[in-house]
């Protein structure tokens, strides 16, 4: 398979960890690019459910070499209880596995400013985040601050950490919050090192050989478009470039190594978390929406708000992102409806707006222009080839295509492997 950067294309959980199984099959190298333990990736085989928040997806497919990129933020407890909690589970990582030396470390007080910051400083305009202390570690890296996974090699680590950990106990503080016990964090960390160090290494060096060899690489990009720090509903967003671009910075694979841009998409839209969302719908079609999506976040549990599918934020995010195809997922969650809304496009004080406006004061005040399509009524979760689909549900596909202007590859009609309609990939 050619390089695929594969990105969600909404606010998240659009069935990423789902496609990237999928195709780890066709592919030498899964690599992940950026975020952190924020996120959740939804992996079912057979009867039994995986969910990754560091790890690439592709683990699970045995002897498929993975990578967690520079661009990634990890908190070592949480690899090192992700790393056990796959072998336990009878998934060999052997050598699979390969951390980059250069990825930042996130540390229990990134995740006490992380809840802090909401709770004391943002209160009602609080994001709503996961509480993984993802913004404070993507914010020391950028303050030239973080510490790396490479330094836990270096004997000044302790004192390094110190260091660090003096003023931020001093900010803590400040903001109302109980310091933290340097020593006991020190070995913390120190334990949770010794399961993760083995895989630490030059990731650079390794992907740089493996695209000279002409190995394949699927790119695992985590959150979505709308929620990057640069193109997302900002402030309303994580901390990281989670759009096709990242998938370079976040590597260390130049641009014209990436032949291809996979967007997943779902055929409605999500959100976890707070800020705007024009088509969420907050009534009973949203609640169904809710149960038959199954709709709760995979990191924390939150339930998700559901709305229509927004082809406005579709469009933008396939001119971000490049989108070469679409994965659309989660079709058999609309199974049950007579009809069917689709906005493409927004009304906010009198005026049209085709794509998404910069200002989240002005998103937040949009109105959805919709149109409206009638539902198949049918169950689709077991068909496998997309001309047994209704022809209704093939309508809404099409329609979702055409508004979009990008070409459907790939079509999900449930969480298992098998059911995954192949249509132009
Ligand atoms: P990710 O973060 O993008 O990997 O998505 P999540 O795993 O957080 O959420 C997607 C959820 O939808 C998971 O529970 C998946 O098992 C499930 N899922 C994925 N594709 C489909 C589909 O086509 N239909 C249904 N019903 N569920 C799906
Ligand atoms: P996957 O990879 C959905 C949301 C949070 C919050 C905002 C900021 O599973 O699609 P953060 O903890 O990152 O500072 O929170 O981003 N968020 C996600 N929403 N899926 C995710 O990941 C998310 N990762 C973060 O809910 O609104
Ligand atoms: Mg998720």
């Amino acid at each position: 398979m050619a390089n695929t950067v594969l990105v969600g294309a909404q606010w998240g959980d659009e069935g990423k960890g789902k496609i990237i199984d999928v195709l780890t099959s066709e592919v030498d190298v899964v690599a992940r690019y950026q975020g952190g333990n924020n996120a959740g990736h939804t992996v079912i085989i057979g009867d039994a459910k995986y969910v990754l928040h560091l790890l690439p997806s592709g683990m699970l497919h045995e002897g498929k070499q993975c990578v967690i990129g520079n661009g990634v933020v990890i908190d070592p407890t949480a690899l090192a209880a992700e790393i056990n909690e796959l072998s336990e589970k009878g998934i060999d990582i052997g050598d699979r596995l390969l951390i980059s030396d250069r990825a930042h470390i996130v540390f229990p007080y990134h995740g006490a400013l992380d809840a802090s910051r909401e709770a004391a400083c943002r209160k009602e305009n609080k994001i709503g985040t996961t509480k993984r202390g993802i913004g404070p570690a993507y914010g020391d890296k950028m303050s030239r601050v973080g510490l790396r996974l490479g330094d836990l090699r270096d004997p000044a680590f302790p004192q390094l950490l110190t260091e660090r950990m003096n003023e931020v106990n001093r900010v803590l503080e400040a903001m109302g919050a109980e310091p933290l016990d340097t020593a006991k964090l020190i070995t913390g960390i120190c334990e949770a090192a010794r399961v993760i160090e083995p895989f630490i290494g030059d990731s650079i060096t390794f992907l740089g050989e493996a695209v000279r060899d002409g190995k394949s690489i699927l790119f695992e990009g985590a959150q979505g478009t709308m929620l990057d720090i640069d193109f997302g509903s900002y402030p309303f967003v994580t901390s990281s470039n989670s759009t096709a671009g990242g998938a370079c910075t976040g590597t260390g694979v130049p641009p014209n190594k990436i032949d291809r841009v996979l967007g997943v998409i779902k055929t409605y839209t999500t959100r976890v978390g707070e800020g705007p969302f024009p088509t969420e719908l907050t009534d009973e079609i949203g609640e169904l929406l809710a149960r038959e999506g199954n709709e709760f976040g995979a990191t924390t549990g939150r339930p998700r708000r559901c709305g229509w599918f927004d082809a406005v934020v579709a469009r933008y995010s396939a001119m971000i992102n490049g989108f070469d195809v679409w994965a659309m997922t989660k079709l058999d969650v609309l199974d049950k409806l007579a009809t069917i809304k689709i906005c493409v496009a927004y009304e906010c004080d009198g005026e049209r707006y085709e794509t998404v406006p910069g200002n989240v004061r002005i998103l937040a005040r949009c109105t959805p222009v919709y149109e409206e399509m009638p539902g198949w009524q049918s169950p689709t979760g077991d068909i496998t080839v997309y001309e047994d689909l209704p022809q209704a549900a093939r309508d809404y596909v099409e329609r979702l295509v055409e508004l979009t202007g990008v070409k459907l590859g790939i079509l999900s009609v449930g969480a298992p492997r098998k059911s995954t309609l192949r249509v132009g990939m």
